[in-house]
């Protein structure tokens, strides 16, 4: 069995910070979203990798590479353009010959892995098997109806009026069947190729198509409040760590995680935190909940609920909270005088002040 991993997508939903950044190497507890993905394959007993990359395809191979640190086999598939998931399927048929697949989508979080699920596929092996979560705004998603014996009998892509709370998750299993199915497909609305109708494809034409619904899932939605809350799930399981240096003047209560040759002084750290390697925080409060990565610098300010990604500097702020901040921003109080905002703020930023 072969992963294909979808890491293109252009992330407008999260800008700015998607101008600069693939949406799928955003940071979660320090650590890409795309990694708990690959992971979660490897686990689920699979090496056979191929990634689906766009317009952020050097990235994604700089942090990737050739899949060996993590165990895997990674092989490139280049799409020219953004234009669906099953397009994706589509471009890496050479990739996938006509071997049984998981297709999992490289901005998704799923809590507890895929390893019980990839088993459940190989075992039964219907020509489709899919992921659905109950969600509180369906029509943001592919929406799944099910019969009273709780078999799939219609899917919709994102539907004005969703037929049920039932969401498809990012994670796909398919046989082979699916290639004849995505050659059938029209572009949708939005202008793509959508996976939702290959499988509706699936159903209509008599194909074995199954469900599982699980909890624990979580999906970029463009809402920085999704990032913070998968980030607040993943920093409560993260176990404590000091390997940085952390002087006498400091309080750490908690889960906190100090990497190798960060230096906390003056501070009072309360988990679950993660401060990166080679930051520096001083005299200052790092509340819950929140992940430094690397090389930043907290000096005289409070911080909590937020991330911070690498390089950031934050000196002299009370307080930031709920915050998602920008690789090298820097954040400084304004001059006393005159009293104003002083804002260099990138295209598609968002801000909130408090005065
Ligand atoms: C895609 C699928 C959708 C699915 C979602 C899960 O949506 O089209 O059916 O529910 O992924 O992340 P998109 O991210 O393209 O809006």
């Amino acid at each position: 069995m072969k992963a294909l991993v979808l890491a293109g997508g252009a992330g407008t939903r999260l800008r700015p910070i998607t101008h600069t950044s693939a949406k799928q190497l955003l940071p979660v507890a320090n650590k890409p979203v795309l990694f708990y993905g690959l992971e979660a394959i490897r686990d689920a007993g699979i090496t056979d990798v191929g990634l689906v990359v766009g317009d952020t395809a050097a990235a994604i191979r700089a942090a990737v590479g050739d899949g060996s640190s993590f165990g895997l086999d990674a092989s490139y598939v280049r799409q020219e353009a953004p234009l669906g998931l099953a397009h994706a399927v589509l471009v890496a048929r050479d990739f996938l010959g006509d071997d049984d697949f998981v297709m999992y989508l490289g901005d998704n979080f799923i809590v507890g892995g895929i390893a019980q699920l990839v088993e459940e596929f190989r075992t039964t092996r219907p020509d489709a098997q899919i992921l659905l979560t109950r969600v509180p705004d369906p029509t943001e998603f592919g929406v799944a109806e099910l019969n009273d014996a709780g078999q799939v009998v219609g899917l919709e892509e994102k539907p004005q009026q969703p037929k049920s709370d039932l969401a498809l998750v990012g994670v796909y299993m398919f046989t082979s069947a699916v290639h004849e199915a995505v050659q059938h497909l029209k572009p949708s609305g939005r202008g793509e190729l959508e996976i939702t109708e290959a499988i509706q494809w699936l159903i209509d034409n008599g194909r074995k198509v199954t469900s599982t619904t699980i909890s624990g899932y979580w999906k970029d939605t463009g809402n920085v409040a999704d990032m913070l809350e998968v980030n607040r799930m993943v920093l409560e399981t993260v176990e404590p760590r000091q390997g940085g240096m952390v002087d006498a003047g400091c309080d750490l209560i908690g889960r906190v995680v100090i990497e190798d040759g960060a230096q906390v002084s003056g501070s009072r750290i309360v988990g679950p935190v993660i401060i990166g390697a080679g930051s520096r925080v001083t005299d200052s409060y790092v509340g819950p909940f929140t992940s430094v990565a690397p090389d930043c610098v907290i000096a005289d300010s409070e911080i909590e609920y937020s991330i911070v990604l690498r390089g950031a500097s934050i000196r002299g702020v009370r307080r930031i909270e709920a915050s998602f901040i920008g690789h090298d921003v820097q954040v400084t109080p304004a001059p006393r005088v005159p009293k104003a905002h002083r804002l260099i703020l990138g295209d598609h930023s968002r801000v909130q002040i408090s005065s």
